[in-house]
């Protein structure tokens, strides 16, 4: 088992100022080894994959500023909605089955030429619409999903939808549901560290794709969606990550997962070492798997303790808080941690009976809604975490706007 946590202040101020000259930020992106700092430099054959970088155009190692905040956010779903009386006709259950154990009633799901990667373009124009951001002035693209469309990943390629003229740093992360606060502590850490100034973070997936629609224990679950938010440099006066708290566990990753299907690679190598059946068979991924009742136990134990903690190095108590904003999973393990957590019901953020468990995208999407609503309003501090495949789990205090 694997742990890291933080804040930022006051531990932080000096590791930067130890490592702030040694940072060097080129277009394609920073290297920092031993103190001693190393340009990594862009070249590429490829017919236009050079256009936007040159020398004079480098990204030069910029001021470190002390803080980030949140300064917009966005989210998208696909169009088709179905309901728990859906399902029914497809698996046995039932509305009342599936609303009473999970909070569920509808999910969406992608359709027709609907695509994870639209859904991840249309929820960051929508973040940086509500910021009046300039696409042309992103540093960094974090995509958060599991399900990409491009076994690469698809960072790139919404860098590339959403018309960024200066080529920002864009990459994947796969964290599953714990994808969206990842991401966040990682563009935090960019920002902090790295010289970034306006990060893109995406909570995007699409798991109807990886659904046995046979099997009525997962596939009442989930649904597609997207949603992001900018987070911008800023003074330290104005920081809007208080505290955070990340953890991951291989060995309970056994309960939930959607691992390669066995391609029979021991049959390809014969006894003396020569190839008995070459070339390999293509790699496909199984539908996920998933032991609910672990799921919820670790769920219900380990996320409250996450956020204790979080809490706890923000200097902060539960009440202190305006919202609980959780990976929105199951409406029974949001009661569960809420109660534990003594916030009462009118401060726990859910939406999950309309979309159902949307992954990487559960958080920003919820968290735009009721921002939207009116419900966040800036300067609002709100407790979220995430938890899920891997196992990862973790949470972030942090204040909006
Ligand atoms: N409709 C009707 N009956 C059902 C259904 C269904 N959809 N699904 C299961 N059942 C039946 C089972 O067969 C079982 O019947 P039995 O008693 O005759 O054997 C009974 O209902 C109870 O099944 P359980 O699996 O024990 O039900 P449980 O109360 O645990 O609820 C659930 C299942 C909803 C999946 C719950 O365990 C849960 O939400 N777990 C957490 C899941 C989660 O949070 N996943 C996060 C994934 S995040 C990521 O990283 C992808």
């Amino acid at each position: 088992m694997a742990n890291a946590s933080g804040f930022f202040t006051p531990s932080v101020p000096r590791l930067r100022s130890k490592i702030q000259p040694s940072i060097g930020v080129s277009r394609s992106g920073f290297c920092f080894s031993g103190g001693i700092s190393r340009r990594v430099v862009c070249s590429s054959a490829i017919e236009g994959a050079e256009k936007h970088v040159s020398p004079s155009e480098s990204r030069m190692p910029k001021l470190v500023r002390k803080g980030c905040k949140l300064v917009g956010c966005g989210s998208a779903v696909p169009s088709l909605s179905v309901s728990n009386d859906d399902l029914s006709k497809i698996v046995d259950t039932s509305d009342e089955w599936i609303s009473v154990r999970t909070g569920i009633r509808n999910r969406r799901v992608m359709s027709g030429k609907e695509s994870l990667k639209k859904l991840a373009v249309e929820a960051a124009q929508k973040a940086l619409e509500m910021a009046d951001f300039d696409p042309n002035d992103l540093d960094l693209i974090l995509m958060c999903t599991s399900t990409p469309e491009d076994i690469f990943g698809s960072a790139p390629q919404i860098q590339r939808e959403l018309g960024c003229r200066n080529s920002p740093l864009a990459y994947d992360i796969t964290a599953a549901c714990s994808g969206f606060v990842l991401g966040l502590i990682s563009a935090a850490s960019h920002i902090r560290g790295g010289g970034f100034r306006n990060v893109l973070v995406i909570g995007a997936d699409g798991l109807s794709r990886f659904v046995d629609w046979t099997d009525r224990g997962t596939c009442i679950l989930f649904g597609d969606a997207a949603g992001a938010v900018l987070v911008q440099a800023c003074d330290a006066e104005e920081d809007g990550l208080l505290s955070f708290d990340l953890h991951s566990d291989g060995e309970g990753g056994r309960h939930l997962g959607a691992p390669i299907n066995d391609n029979e690679t021991d049959e390809l190598l014969g006894s003396n070492g020569s190839a008995l059946d070459f070339p390999p068979k293509k790699s496909s991924y199984s539908c996920i798997q998933m032991n609910g009742k672990e799921v919820f136990r670790f769920a219900v134990r380990c996320v409250p303790q996450s956020i204790e903690s979080a809490l706890e190095k923000a200097g902060l108590v539960s009440g202190n808080v305006d919202w609980l904003l959780l990976h929105q999973a199951n409406q029974r393990i949001i009661d569960a941690v809420a109660t534990r957590l003594d916030f009462p019901q009118e401060k726990v953020i859910s939406n999950l009976a309309n979309y159902g468990n949307t992954s990487a995208a559960s958080i920003p999407l919820a968290l735009d809604e009721a921002v939207r609503s009116g419900k966040v309003k800036p300067g609002h501090t709100i407790a979220a975490a995430g938890f899920g495949a891997g196992l990862t789990w973790g949470s972030a205090i942090i204040r909006w706007g």
